[in-house]
């Protein structure tokens, strides 16, 4: 049986997108949130009827563009696909993912950075990766407005750092900064954390330490929702983290179509009747 995302409209109101505080009255009523990344218009219009929130994430970076890292994402790149997620969708809170460079010399750059983004593209809210060390900016960017989602456990724009992308907490005595992290960002005014790639009792129990909405991805179950890069569930590519699940294998998909399409081209099967122009018949 499939579960319909909960109507937010009546037969003659249009839709209207969700809002912060309508994603956390759904953490109060435990209702689980549906999140997906997106870069583009027609993905965005795929995604919107069943997803609460659309991230734009910098893991457009590998997802799209074909980057071995997110590190190589520009603010102009966040601000081009989060105007086509915009336009895309209709009911998802859209969010965008703040790039490395972009909020951690300052919180004034940060405010500049953030601001700049939403006010030109009509997103809601911002995410960006850190723990403790961003909480001053986090309340910065609160207090002036700006709804922002943390980023804790496994922070992709700190790979360098950790030297590759392990998940973390895996022994009980690397819990507590982590915990410590989600607290501290949830106390600065963080409407949302995501929580990636721990341990899975440790991101349960971040869920039930904090009060802002828990969204996992390599987590776990008890997180309050969950995210994947859209391209790795539906099976764009070869290899994907231990944490996703395929629900669609469109890569091999993708192949068999467009090997049928040579095919038709090299045969000059394609075009066909059916897909050319006739001739309008003379006026008389
Ligand atoms: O960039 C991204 O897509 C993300 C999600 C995977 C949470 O940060």
């Amino acid at each position: 049986m499939s579960v319909q995302p909960p109507s937010e409209t009546t037969a003659s109101a249009p839709i209207k997108r969700l809002t912060v505080p309508n994603l956390i009255k759904r953490k109060q009523a435990g209702e689980p949130l549906v999140t997906l990344t997106a870069y583009t218009a027609p993905m965005a219009r795929l995604l919107d009827p069943h997803c609460e929130l659309l991230l734009v994430g910098d893991s457009m970076g590998m997802a799209l563009y074909g980057m071995d890292s997110t590190l190589g994402v520009t603010i102009d790149m966040i601000i081009n696909h989060g105007r086509a997620v915009v336009r895309g969708s209709k009911r998802a809170l859209v969010a965008l993912d703040m790039p490395f460079g972009s909020f951690e010399a300052s919180k004034q750059v940060a405010f500049t950075n953030a601001a700049r983004m939403l006010s030109e593209t009509g997103a809601q809210a911002v995410k960006l990766e850190g723990g403790k060390e961003m909480a001053e900016t986090v309340r910065f960017l609160v207090e002036r407005g700006i709804p922002v989602i943390g980023h804790v456990g496994l922070r992709p724009q700190s790979v360098h750092v950790i030297g590759g992308y392990a998940a973390q907490g895996r022994d009980e005595d690397a819990w507590e900064p982590i915990i410590e992290d989600a607290k501290a960002i949830e106390a600065a005014g963080a409407f949302a954390t995501v929580v990636e790639g721990v341990a899975e009792p440790l991101a349960a129990k971040i869920t039930e330490s904090v009060n802002n909405v828990v969204i996992g991805i390599g987590a776990s179950a008890a997180c309050d929702g969950q995210i994947l890069v859209t391209e790795d569930m539906l099976g764009l590519f070869d290899w994907a983290p231990r944490f996703v699940k395929h629900y669609a294998s469109l890569g091999p998909t993708i192949s068999d179509a467009v090997a049928r399409y040579a095919e038709d081209v090299r045969a000059r099967r394609f075009p066909s009747t059916d897909e050319t122009y006739k001739m309008r018949r003379p006026k008389k």
